[in-house]
């Protein structure tokens, strides 16, 4: 099985951003914890960009893999963009955030990724990731 992982703006940004919403690790170390998580069983594709074209790209030549775990970020409650792409993605995506947005402002209830997801994994900081990857692999 061949999974993206895709990681929108600021998530490059993991370690030093706020701690409280979205934890102390980064995105590097959380990678290679999907990794050991994925024990050969998929293999994982790591993306991450804070631009929204080139995000919408990368999908467009990605459409046959077979899932994808996506923390869009900001662009979540923003991109039709990116919506549009993913509606042209083949395989389940799973949707992922580090906090929960329904427990912060309002502007982050707005998601134009949730209605194209299999499942949508938040709250739980690096654990999201990890449990959307544990998911694929017993789909
Ligand atoms: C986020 C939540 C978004 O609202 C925010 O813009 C992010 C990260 C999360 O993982 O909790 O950058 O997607």
């Amino acid at each position: 099985m061949k999974i993206l992982i895709i990681n929108g703006p600021n998530l490059n940004m993991l370690g030093k951003r706020d701690k409280k919403h979205y934890g102390t690790l980064t995105l590097k170390t959380i990678n290679k914890k999907l990794k050991l998580i994925s024990k050969g069983r998929a293999k994982l594709t790591f993306y991450q960009s804070n631009c929204e074209g080139k995000i919408v790209t990368y999908i467009q030549k990605h459409l046959n893999y077979d899932a994808m775990i996506i923390n869009a970020g900001a662009y979540t409650h923003t991109s039709i963009a990116i919506h549009d792409a993913l509606e042209m993605f083949k395989g389940k995506i799973v949707e992922v955030h580090l906090s929960d947005l329904n427990t912060r402002e309002d502007f982050r209830k707005t998601d134009y990724i949730s209605s194209l997801a299999s499942k949508c994994i938040m709250g739980l900081h690096e654990n999201s990731y990890y449990e959307a990857l544990s998911y694929l692999l017993k789909e």
